[in-house]
C-alpha cells in the first residue's frame, strides 16, 4: 500500500524505523526480504552506513531493486547551521544514489537557522540528490511559518503519533494541505502492547496488539514506521494487509488518546544535547 505525496511521488505507508535498532544490517535486509519498501533514518540514528549497507546488499542478492525502496533520512537541528555537512554525511554513508526523502528532524528554536536548512533541502532536491522533502515533528504553527516563508508545502510530515497521543490538531491541518503523516513510535517504545483494550481487539481478528496499531494508522492514511530488530517481530509487523478493523474499533482507539509521550516537545526542544561533528566521522 502506497501513498501519493503532494509532489507525485509514492510512498510506501508501513516502514521499517531503525532508531536504536541493535543489527542495522541485519534489520534493514530482513525488512526488505519480507516485503518492507520503505526505511527510516537519520544521521542522529548514526546507522545510515549500516543501513546503506543492507539496502545494497539487498540489491545485489535481486531482493529489491534500487527504485523499489523509499528510503528517508534527517538532518538534526544542531546541523541547521552548516547543513551541506550533514546532508553530504547522508549522502556518503548511506551511498544509494539518491535519497527518496530527506527531513528537517526537529523545527529548532532558532528560526533562521532552520530556514536556511530548509533552503539547503530544497537546492539538493533540485539538483536530484533527494526526491521529496519534507519535516518532523512540526506542529500546525512550524509548519504555517514554514509555508508562509516559503510558499512551499513539504511532502511528509514525521511526527509521534499512537493510540495515547494522536495529535489531532496536526493531523487535521496535514490532512488539509495534502501533507503526508508518518507516525513515529507507533508503539510508545514497547509500552502499549500489553493494553488491555488493544489485546481484546486483536483477539477478534487473530492479532496481536502491534498489527492492531499498525492496521489503525493504515486505516486513518498515515505512514508507520514501527522499530524491530527481531526478525519474528518485523515479520509480523508486516502481517496486517489481510484485515480491517471494524468502525466500531476504529472507534475505540480513538478514544484512548491520554497525552502519553515519548519524545521532547518540539516548541521547546532544540536538540543541542547531540551534534554530528562530535558523533559521527567524516
Ligand atoms: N522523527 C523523529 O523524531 C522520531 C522519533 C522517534 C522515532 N522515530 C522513528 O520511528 C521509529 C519507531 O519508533 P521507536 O523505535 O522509538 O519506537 P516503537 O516503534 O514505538 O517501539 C519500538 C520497540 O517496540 C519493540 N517491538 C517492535 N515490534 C514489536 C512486536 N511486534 N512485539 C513486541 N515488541 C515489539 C521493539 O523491540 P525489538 O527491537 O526488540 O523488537 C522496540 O523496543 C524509530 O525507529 C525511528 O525510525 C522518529
Amino acid at each position: 500500500m502506497k501513498l501519493k505525496m503532494n509532489d507525485g511521488f509514492e510512498i510506501p505507508m508501513l516502514g521499517l524505523g531503525c532508531f536504536k535498532s541493535e543489527d542495522t544490517a541485519m534489520a534493514v535486509e530482513t525488512a526488505l526480504s519480507v516485503g518492507y519498501r520503505h526505511i527510516d533514518t537519520a544521521n542522529f540514528y548514526e546507522n545510515e552506513t549500516y543501513v546503506g549497507k543492507g539496502i545494497r546488499s539487498s540489491i545485489r542478492n535481486s531482493v529489491v531493486k534500487r527504485e523499489d525502496v523509499f528510503v528517508v533520512s534527517k538532518i538534526w537541528p544542531t546541523s541547521f547551521q552548516n547543513p551541506e555537512r550533514a546532508i553530504e554525511y547522508s549522502l556518503k554513508s548511506l551511498n544509494i544514489d539518491y535519497i527518496d526523502a530527506y527531513l528537517l528532524h526537529w523545527p529548532g528554536l532558532d528560526k533562521d537557522a532552520r530556514y536556511k536548512a530548509w533552503e539547503c533541502l530544497l537546492k539538493y532536491r533540485d539538483k536530484g540528490y533527494f526526491k521529496s522533502i519534507g519535516v518532523s515533528n512540526f506542529k500546525k504553527e512550524h509548519l504555517e511559518d514554514l509555508i508562509e516563508k516559503f510558499g512551499i508545502i513539504p511532502s511528509l510530515n514525521e511526527i509521534e503519533i499512537s493510540p495515547w497521543l494522536q495529535k489531532r490538531e496536526d493531523y487535521a491541518y496535514c490532512k488539509e494541505k495534502g501533507i503526508v503523516m508518518s507516525a513515529s513510535v507507533p508503539f510508545a517504545k514497547g509500552n502499549i502492547l500489553s493494553d488491555e483494550k488493544l489485546i481484546e481487539i486483536g483477539k477478534k481478528y487473530g492479532k496481536d496488539v502491534g498489527q492492531v496499531i499498525l492496521r489503525w494508522n493504515l486505516q486513518r492514511g498515515n505512514c508507520v514506521i514501527p522499530k524491530s530488530s527481531k526478525p519474528h517481530r518485523i515479520k509480523s509487523n508486516f502481517n496486517v494487509f489481510d484485515f480491517e478493523l471494524s468502525k466500531e474499533d476504529i472507534d475505540i482507539i480513538n478514544s484512548m488518546e491520554n497525552g502519553n509521550t515519548y519524545c521532547s516537545d518540539s516548541s521547546v526542544f532544540d536538540g543541542a544535547f547531540w551534534n554530528i561533528e562530535d558523533n559521527l566521522n567524516f
